[in-house]
């Protein structure tokens, strides 16, 4: 069985045999970091008074279903000779007689106050599950700790996933295409060095820069600068998983973008921006006029969560006119968004359902469900209310970007025009700035709107 267990071809081979202090896994998702840091104390386990300490943020994290825990269990305890202790979140990996060799143990730092504990003590490898979830601080000072009297030069090993708010992505922002944010595939595994004065990190190529630009002369100086090395990695990188759980890698390519940059692409700069979902640079046209060939229209509202906000001022209510033209393309044909009270925010649901049927023959009209019996209530209710229409209340999922993502394809597609309105500014506003925006009730009702034609086109294409 132990035969089985080695490290695949790549960045997990690299990872294992860098001659770097201090290495960051630091890939996409799935690219088996956790794996290949599990991996990393194993030449060393023999070697009488050699101890690993992995970390992870929380203590809940170390144990749970499919953890570090778990896979070490099933790792080491292949291996030889190991004393699981699992009150002591320990593995020893111990002789014939039962004393023990070497240990691997099992922590979790979450607060920086809590680094005091580790005063005095010495570690010869300290493993980083997830890096980005510690601070510089709680790093830099493991790192003081980082000491050795078994032989072993001490060592320190880390994984994580790309988060650009992170002093990590600065950390390592050499081995970063600064205008990507990808890894730079050539630096992947090579070494710079750095000395740390203060708060201050000093980069150098070799160790020798860095010796002779500080003039560190003492051979404890001359220990100062350490070796840091990046590797890249991607679920691609993981034959092992594609080839047995194929549908992981089609859950990265469903998340929305921010986060499918992130964990399939390893994009260290993305971040949830301005312009990222919508641009009005990417529409087709501003028609003067609206078409005659839309084929299905609906209008889908956002209503406001509460009716009052903390200033006392009713908080947004939006309605996105939209429909689906015998072309294939889309429209926009007309927006609401105002401040409404709740008793208001009826009204004007059923003069405008009035009016746009009026106007264009039959509209759809799609109401979001708040989750609960409230929510069931208050919809019934409204249907009820706006009997005659072709009316529908729909209980949301997911995030306002995961449901966004569907419609900013079409729009960045160039498959969008917009009917000419006073509301166009208004509402180009808020699309462009959407996420980071404050208020996203008309990017939802567009959202919610091009769901609802879609399934509308999906049933007719069924009918025909
Ligand atoms: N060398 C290997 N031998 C056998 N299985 C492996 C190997 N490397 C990775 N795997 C498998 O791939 C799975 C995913 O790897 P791992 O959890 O290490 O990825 P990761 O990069 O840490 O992912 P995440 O970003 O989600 O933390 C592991 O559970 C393991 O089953
Ligand atoms: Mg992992």
């Amino acid at each position: 069985m132990s035969s089985k267990i080695s490290p695949q071809q790549g960045p997990q081979t690299l990872f294992l045999t860098t001659e770097a202090d201090i290495a960051i896994y630091g890939g996409a998702a799935g690219g088996g970091k956790s794996f290949a840091l599990l991996l990393t104390p194993l030449p060393y386990v023999g070697i009488k008074g050699f101890g690993t300490v992995i970390f992870r943020r929380d203590y809940g994290m170390i144990f749970s279903e499919g953890s570090l825990w778990d896979e070490s269990m099933r790792l080491y305890t292949a291996l030889g000779n190991v004393t699981v202790k699992r009150g002591q979140a320990e593995m020893r990996f111990t002789d014939r007689k039962g004393d023990t060799i070497s240990k691997i143990s099992y922590r979790h730092i979450a607060r920086d106050d809590e680094l005091s504990n580790w005063q005095g003590s010495q570690i010869c490898q300290i493993c980083f599950d997830e890096l980005t979830h510690f601070s510089q601080k709680q790093f830099f000072y493991m790192l003081s700790r980082n000491r050795s009297t078994c032989g072993v030069r001490p060592f320190v090993r880390a994984t994580c996933n790309p988060d650009a708010d992170s002093w990590v992505a600065k950390f390592i922002s050499w081995w970063i295409n600064d205008e990507t944010g990808y890894a730079i595939q050539e630096r992947s595994g090579v070494l710079r060095w750095f000395i740390r004065r203060g708060e201050e990190i000093h980069w150098a190529d070799s160790k020798t820069d860095l010796i002779e630009q500080f003039g560190l002369k003492t051979r404890e100086e001359q220990a100062e600068p350490k070796s840091v090395t990046f590797i890249a990695s991607t679920i691609y990188d993981n034959k092992i998983m594609l080839s047995k759980n194929p549908e992981y890698l089609a859950n990265l390519k469903a998340l929305p973008i921010v986060e499918r940059e992130r964990l399939l692409s390893g994009n260290w700069k993305i971040k949830p921006a301005a312009g990222l979902f919508f641009k009005r640079t990417q529409i087709g046209d501003m028609l003067p006029i609206i078409p005659a060939d839309v084929k299905t229209w609906v209008r889908s509202w956002d209503l406001a969560a509460t009716s009052e906000d903390e200033g006392g001022e009713p908080a947004y209510t939006a309605g996105v006119l939209m429909g689906k033209r015998s072309n294939g393309r889309y429209i926009v044909a007309d927006v609401i968004n105002r401040r409404l009270s709740s008793s208001d925010v009826r009204a004007t649901i059923k003069h405008t359902a009035a009016t746009d049927n009026a106007r264009l023959g039959r509209v759809a009209v799609r109401l979001p469900k708040d989750p609960g019996q409230a929510g069931k209530d208050q919809a019934e209710s409204m249907l009820k209310f706006l009997a005659g229409y072709n009316v529908k209340a729909i209980a949301e999922s997911g995030s306002k970007e995961a449901r966004a993502e569907p419609v900013a394809a079409q729009w960045q597609s160039g498959n969008f025009d917009i009917v000419v309105g006073d509301w166009n500014e208004m509402y180009f506003t808020q699309l462009e700035s959407f996420p980071s925006s404050k208020f996203k009730d008309m990017v939802d009702a567009t959202s919610t709107a091009f769901a609802e034609l879609e399934n509308v086109f999906d049933i007719t294409s069924l009918i025909t």
